[in-house]
């Protein structure tokens, strides 16, 4: 049988054919079928995490390429333009991206955090939206494996916690690395990002099982990348 996985699914579509790459549109832009389905997840995440502390959130996917990047970006995106303060954080060292996609300088950022040769406040960069600030991968050459250590990590991740109501961190791939266990313990929530019709749910569930067998608090899944086969207009009213 095939084991339901999410508390709550958040579909996020593919944008309207023709298409052109995420990567091509502005950074800052979000496809408006996506914000709606982002609006549904800050209300559904807002009355499922405690209100009052900063809701800390890990963006991760079972394998590479599945669209944390897009899912976390877009998500901040939306949080910021609702007026909320948001901290966005590279955490991906394996292959940083939002330094590139925001245009803002790598150095300064999550490794060099991990490693004291910055300060959180010096890290985090102002964008160009309001209330959007980034923390990018940082310059720090220091293997992965020993900046993933969740003592080294938490108190990082604390102070990270009072510098805005949200922060995101998206992170490689589960089922490639353990970097996304380690930051997966101090978070209030993991949500999974699965491409639709290319990940396989055995590998799903593998990475899930991976997330359970260190207690993860898996708050929801994004199906990333959905197609639709009828018109959009009777999909919205189904
Ligand atoms: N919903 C979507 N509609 C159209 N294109 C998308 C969507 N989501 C992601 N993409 C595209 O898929 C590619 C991979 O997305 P992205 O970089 O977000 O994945 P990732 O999981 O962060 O990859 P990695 O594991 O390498 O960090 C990008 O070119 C992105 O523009
Ligand atoms: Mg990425």
């Amino acid at each position: 049988m095939r084991p339901a996985i999410q508390k709550q699914t958040l579909q996020v579509r593919q944008t309207a054919a023709p298409i052109r790459a995420l990567d091509e549109l502005d950074s800052y832009q979000v496809p408006g079928r996506h914000r709606e389905e982002f609006l549904r997840m800050r209300q559904t995440l807002s009355t499922a995490l405690s209100e009052g502390a900063a809701r800390t959130l890990l963006f991760a996917s079972s394998s590479s390429g599945e669209g944390t990047t897009t899912i976390a970006s877009q998500f901040a995106i939306v949080l910021a333009d609702s007026g909320d303060n948001v901290l966005l954080v590279d955490a991906n060292l394996r292959h940083p991206a939002l330094h590139s996609r925001f245009q803002l300088v790598k150095e300064c950022g999550f490794s060099d955090l991990a490693v004291l040769a910055c300060s959180a406040r010096e890290a985090a960069k102002p964008t160009k939206l309001k209330g959007l600030s980034i923390i990018t991968s940082g310059g720090s050459d220091s293997n992965p494996y020993c900046l993933f250590d969740s003592k080294r990590l938490k108190p990082v991740v604390d102070e990270l916690r009072t510098m805005a109501g949200w922060v995101l961190f998206e992170t490689s791939a589960v089922n490639d690395f353990n970097d996304a266990l380690s930051l997966a313990g101090l978070v209030d929530g993991v949500i999974l990002v699965i491409q639709a019709e290319k990940t396989r749910w055995e590998v799903v569930q593998c990475a899930r099982d991976r997330l359970a067998g260190i207690n993860a608090p898996i708050t929801g899944t994004v199906l990333n990348r959905r197609k639709t086969y009828i018109p959009d207009w009777i999909y919205s009213r189904l």
